[in-house]
């Protein structure tokens, strides 16, 4: 396959161009090697250009993606503005770069005949996961009350009648609820890539990223994962800060399996079929708390041990956790790095130098 893979400098673009390489596929990249995500003056990696598979270039401009296409036979799309951001000043460029952007990468691949498109999605388009109630069944708890939260009541409560939900698994059919900026526009990219999919007879796959980890993150900057803090402040010499009472569940998975879904998802969606539109979780299919993920990265980092604080941060969610099922059913894809290799090889692993220029 000659791929495009958009964001493909970025932390998990480069280890994606890396596995499709290294089974004898084509990949260019696009990438604007945004100051955001690389620091100032970044320059391309030995000066590359187009022919040797380097285009740096903003996925909004045109004229540039349609030079990237040239020969493509299927898009991986993974440029994107990621985190929280720091306020609401960000909502332009998170909507500019991931929605405009995804729109004219669409209608660039509409232009060109390119009919095969991957997307890293997020579970971030869940909002709060799925949850169970003793008495009410399944039910979606809204935002928890700031006056649980500052008594330590972390668990969310059912609506009905108040008591403590059970975390559960949350499928692809689970309703969306994008609770921020950037939530926000990854479902907008998903909503967009179905539109396409509908008006061109077109294939598209949107693999929904649960809290990936590994080599090459970025350091901790307001928008990088809990496993960069932790890793950061490690390589500090300090004890991660574990927030709430230390119970959140996330599901984190290995760049490289990330990577590899990306393969196999490509291959599906380049192959003769149906068109249309299907979203993937990609997860490890195994929740830890983040607790428990802080103990292990520092154990293996020869300390120190992590502090549960008790701080808490309004709007973030207590759980998100994958179904992976479908992906392991319909892909064939299954996660190959368990969470103690994982975590033990992130901890010695080096991270993406902060930026020299703040995030924004
Ligand atoms: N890291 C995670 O845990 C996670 C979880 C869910 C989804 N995702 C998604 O995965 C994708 C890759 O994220 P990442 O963690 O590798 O982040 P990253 O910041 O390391 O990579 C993103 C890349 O996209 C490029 N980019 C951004 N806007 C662009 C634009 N307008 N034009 C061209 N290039 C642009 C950046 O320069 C960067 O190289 C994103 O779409 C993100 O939303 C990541
Ligand atoms: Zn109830």
């Amino acid at each position: 396959m000659r791929v495009l893979v958009t964001g493909g400098a970025g932390f998990i673009g480069s280890e994606i161009v890396r596995t499709l390489v290294s089974s004898g596929h084509e990949a260019v990249v696009l990438d604007a090697l945004l100051p955001s995500a690389h620091g100032g003056g970044a320059a391309p990696p030995g000066g590359a250009g187009r022919d040797d598979g380097m285009v740096v270039a903003d996925v909004r401009d045109r004229e540039a993606v349609d030079g990237a296409l040239r020969g493509i036979d299927v898009v991986c799309h993974q440029a994107a503005m990621v985190g929280l951001g720091k306020d609401f000043a960000d909502a332009p460029d998170y909507v500019g770069c991931n929605d405009l952007g995804t729109a004219v990468l669409l209608a660039a691949m509409t232009g060109a005949g390119v009919r095969s498109l991957v997307l890293a999605g997020s579970m971030v388009v869940y909002g709060e996961g799925r949850y169970d109630c003793r008495r009410h069944g399944p039910v979606r708890p809204g935002p928890r009350a700031e006056a649980d939260l500052a008594a330590g009541r972390f668990e969310p409560r059912c609506p009905s009648c108040g008591t403590e939900l059970t975390p559960g698994l949350v499928g692809e059919d689970a309703p969306t609820d994008p609770r921020n900026v950037y939530a926000a526009t990854k479902l907008a990219q998903e909503n967009l890539a179905s539109s396409w999919a509908r008006a061109t007879g077109g294939r598209a796959v949107s693999l929904r990223y649960h809290n990936v980890y590994g080599p090459g993150m970025p350091r901790d900057t307001p928008y990088a994962g809990v496993a960069s803090f932790f890793r950061s402040s490690l390589a500090r010499g300090e004890s991660p800060r574990v927030f709430e009472d230390g119970g959140q569940r996330r599901d984190f998975i290995h760049v490289r399996d990330v990577a590899a879904a990306n393969a196999v998802a490509l291959e599906t969606v380049s192959a003769h079929g149906p068109g249309g539109f299907r979203a993937y979780n990609t997860g490890s299919g195994q929740p830890h708390t983040i607790g428990r993920m802080a103990a292990a990265l520092a154990s293996a980092h020869g300390g120190p041990a992590p502090v549960v604080t008790g701080e808490y941060r309004l709007g973030d969610v207590r759980h998100v956790t994958a179904d992976s099922r479908r992906l392991r059913e319909e892909l064939g894809w299954k996660p190959e790095v368990g969470f103690a290799e994982g975590m033990a090889q992130f901890a010695a692993a080096s991270l993406r130098p902060a930026p020299a220029v703040p995030r924004r």
